[in-house]
């Protein structure tokens, strides 16, 4: 099954929106985890950024019932506007406006809870013959260049499906999508094959996938054949594996810290993080942190 013919420019991104958060439950009961707020922005805002900094024009929402939240968080809301407008509070005015012209933003629903496999699947009749991206938005990434776009980079290159791998603790691969890989070059494996969330004993490597990939339509068909895997769910990471066994597909190392903002002490550590970056409250925080862990 050849990967030919594909356009090389990334212009569309997948991130599925249709979780139920339990790892971040109560905080995630009535709000989506996806409008959990990092510092001042909710966690799906970092991601459509990451995507807007890359070159890619529209995103796919892969979502279900309860979670309006997140379009309306892109929508413009006329109400505020006005508000905002009449108080003369224009630095607001700015912020909520720039949100809503950030991206174009298409949603579709995944019906059942089928897993990561079968929301990416639920994508199919968005995507034409074209690479695409796809982030789960748990995954927040700290890097010089954007993780999505050092993966469009390797993928203009191979021209072949690519997924950001990090070295993990044997102790934590059992939460991880793992590689079999074989080295390329510095920081690139061409994947032999993948495992579900292995036991660590069969681990085959410590290279665990993140949240983010550079995925070929190719894919769609195998997911449509492929049985349900790990947890009773059509599985991404057996969707790979098979591709791998027939074609190319990379792993790459990215440059960067990842926090895995889906899990409460992960959230915790991007808060503080990103808290000590913010432009206008580094300082104080900094100064904070420092007379708390005195
Ligand atoms: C999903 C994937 C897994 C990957 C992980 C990265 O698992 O199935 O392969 O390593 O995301 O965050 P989840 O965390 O949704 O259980």
């Amino acid at each position: 099954m050849p990967t030919k013919h594909l356009a090389a420019k990334v212009k569309k991104a997948v991130i599925p929106v249709a979780g139920l958060g339990t790892r971040i439950l109560p905080a995630s009961k009535s709000v989506p985890k996806e409008m959990l707020p990092v510092v001042d922005k909710p966690l799906i805002q970092y991601i459509v950024e990451e995507c807007l900094a890359c070159g890619i024009e529209e995103i796919i929402l892969v979502t279900r019932q309860g979670k309006e939240a997140i379009e309306n968080h892109f929508d413009t809301d006329f109400e505020l506007e006005t508000i905002l407008e009449q108080k003369g509070k224009r630095e607001n005015l700015t912020v909520v406006r720039k949100i809503v012209q950030m991206m174009n933003i298409i949603s579709v629903r995944q019906k059942k809870p089928l897993g990561l496999g079968h929301a990416i699947l639920c994508a199919k009749p968005l995507i034409f013959n074209e690479p695409f991206a796809v982030l789960l938005p748990d995954d927040l990434v700290d890097s010089q260049i954007p993780c999505i776009g050092q993966l469009i980079q390797i993928y203009q290159d191979i021209k072949e499906p690519v997924v950001a791998v990090e070295k993990v603790p044997t102790e934590e691969i059992y939460r991880y999508g793992v590689v079999i890989p074989e080295p390329v070059r510095d920081n690139l494996f061409k994947a032999k094959g993948f495992i579900e969330k292995p036991d660590p004993e069969e681990a085959p490597s410590d290279l665990g996938v993140i949240g983010r990939y550079i995925l070929t339509p190719e894919i769609f068909d195998i997911l449509e054949h492929i049985p349900l895997g790990k947890g009773g769910e059509l599985q991404l990471t057996d969707a790979l594996n098979r591709f791998a066994q027939m074609n190319g597909v990379y792993a790459y190392l990215f440059e960067g810290k990842r926090y895995d903002a889906g899990d409460k002490l992960g959230y915790l550590k991007a808060n503080v993080v990103y808290g000590l970056k913010h432009p206008k409250l580094k300082r104080d925080f900094n100064n904070f942190l420092k007379e708390v862990v005195k």
